[in-house]
């Protein structure tokens, strides 16, 4: 069996600096050792009590044995010596601690981030060699969120088709937000949203006041004063209504716009483009059908449902009633029409003029359809940032 005796400070009888140096290196050498064989906080005690206690930690045993016994012409020498074995005891007996804890929540809870830099800093501070060839410790960069995992993957669609993405401010203005999307002050349409204004906002003519953005539609225009026809774009981003949270409503919620403005875009453009983005995106067995609608923005305006990718359709799942179609076999996913002609009146000066052009656009809901994808049956989930929640999607 090979027992390893542990350190004990030896006598000097050779007090000449090489001799110094090979008896600091030894106990340096055994210090390093009896450090990397810590396990546990009650280890670390342990450790702690035999080298820095006042009593008889290895520490004080230098001072009675190395120093005080030194000859007068050695002292200096000796001192030096022992004041930097001091440093270096202390700070690996700090050092340790700090590791082994880090060490200890890495084990915990495999997978989280314990500082990499506290590590390296310890490391440094006790001049640890480091062994740059050993294998590092894999750290997860985590998932996508499974709403942005939704947002992409549907914008990928229209970007095949040749759509370029676009995105504009949250903070938004009135007129962007409302009226230049054909809300003209005070009109009731407006009550279709219920607004978060930003406070204090009084003093500015109304078109100027800032709110969160209600939609993704202010993008429309905001796309269309910097860029000429023709156009196709999609714009994913954040929205914000004041609706309490429930199961299928946030305050914050998203949505993705489309916007296709040429010259001769008719409304069968518009069925026929988002009758495939379903058909790519759900698979090509499902069904679009249109209803008409109103929003102030499209005229004429429809809603756009799929049939049911849970049932098939049927509205039944087995015998019982499918809840996500609520029976009727049929989803409402999205708002949709032609650009109203008073859209185009506001960007009319950089080439939209509406004796020209037309355009269809549509808005919808990713949150929503992640929902329904995942089976998820609380809106809420996607927003508590809950890992175990969240890394069911990786
Ligand atoms: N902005 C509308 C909404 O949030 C959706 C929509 C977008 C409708 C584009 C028609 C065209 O309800």
């Amino acid at each position: 069996m090979n027992v390893q005796l542990p350190y004990t400070v030896p006598k000097l009888t050779d007090y000449s600096p090489a001799a110094l140096d090979r008896a600091a290196a030894e106990l340096i050498t055994a210090l390093g050792k009896e450090s990397a064989a810590l396990a546990n906080e009650s280890d670390w005690k342990v450790f702690r009590d035999r080298w820095v206690a006042r009593k008889s930690g290895v520490l004080t045993q230098l001072n009675e044995l190395w120093l005080k016994r030194a000859p007068k012409d050695a002292k200096r020498d000796v001192g030096q010596c022992v004041n930097m074995l001091k440093e270096q005891v202390e700070q690996k007996v700090d050092g340790a601690k700090d590791w082994l804890s880090a060490a200890v929540v890495e084990k915990e809870h495999p997978g989280i981030d314990v500082p990499a830099k506290e590590f390296a800093k310890w490391a440094q501070a006790v001049k640890f060699p480091i062994d740059i060839t050993l294998p590092g410790i894999p750290r997860p960069i985590g998932a996508e969120h499974p709403i942005v995992k939704t947002m992409n993957e549907i914008l990928v669609v229209f970007r095949n088709l040749g759509y370029s993405v676009e995105e504009g401010p949250v903070i938004e203005t009135d007129y962007y937000n409302f009226e230049s999307l054909n809300f003209p002050p005070n009109h009731p349409a407006r009550d279709m949203q219920d607004t978060l204004f930003i406070a204090n906002q009084e003093s500015k003519p109304l078109r100027e006041r800032l709110l969160l953005r209600t939609h993704t539609s202010p993008v429309q225009i905001r796309t269309m004063e910097k860029m000429k026809p023709p156009l196709r774009i999609v714009i994913p981003g954040k929205v914000h209504r004041n609706d309490p949270p429930d199961a299928s409503h946030s305050p914050m919620f998203h949505q993705i716009e489309g916007l296709a403005v040429d010259t001769n875009i008719t409304f069968s453009d518009l069925k026929g483009t988002l009758d495939h983005a379903m058909k790519a995106f759900f698979g090509s067995s499902v069904k679009t059908s249109f209803r008409p609608s109103f929003f102030p923005f499209t005229e004429p305006s429809a809603e756009m449902l799929v049939s049911c990718f849970i049932c098939g359709g049927s509205g039944k799942r087995g015998t019982d009633p499918c809840r996500p179609c609520k029976q009727t076999g049929w989803i409402e996913i999205l708002g949709c029409g032609m650009v109203d002609p008073n859209v185009f009146e506001f960007v009319k000066d950089n080439g939209y003029d509406p004796r020209k052009v037309s355009g269809f656009a549509f808005g919808m809901g990713p949150d929503r359809i992640a929902l329904l994808k995942y089976g998820v049956d609380d809106l809420q989930l996607f927003f508590q940032n809950d890992v175990r929640f969240l890394r069911q999607f990786a």
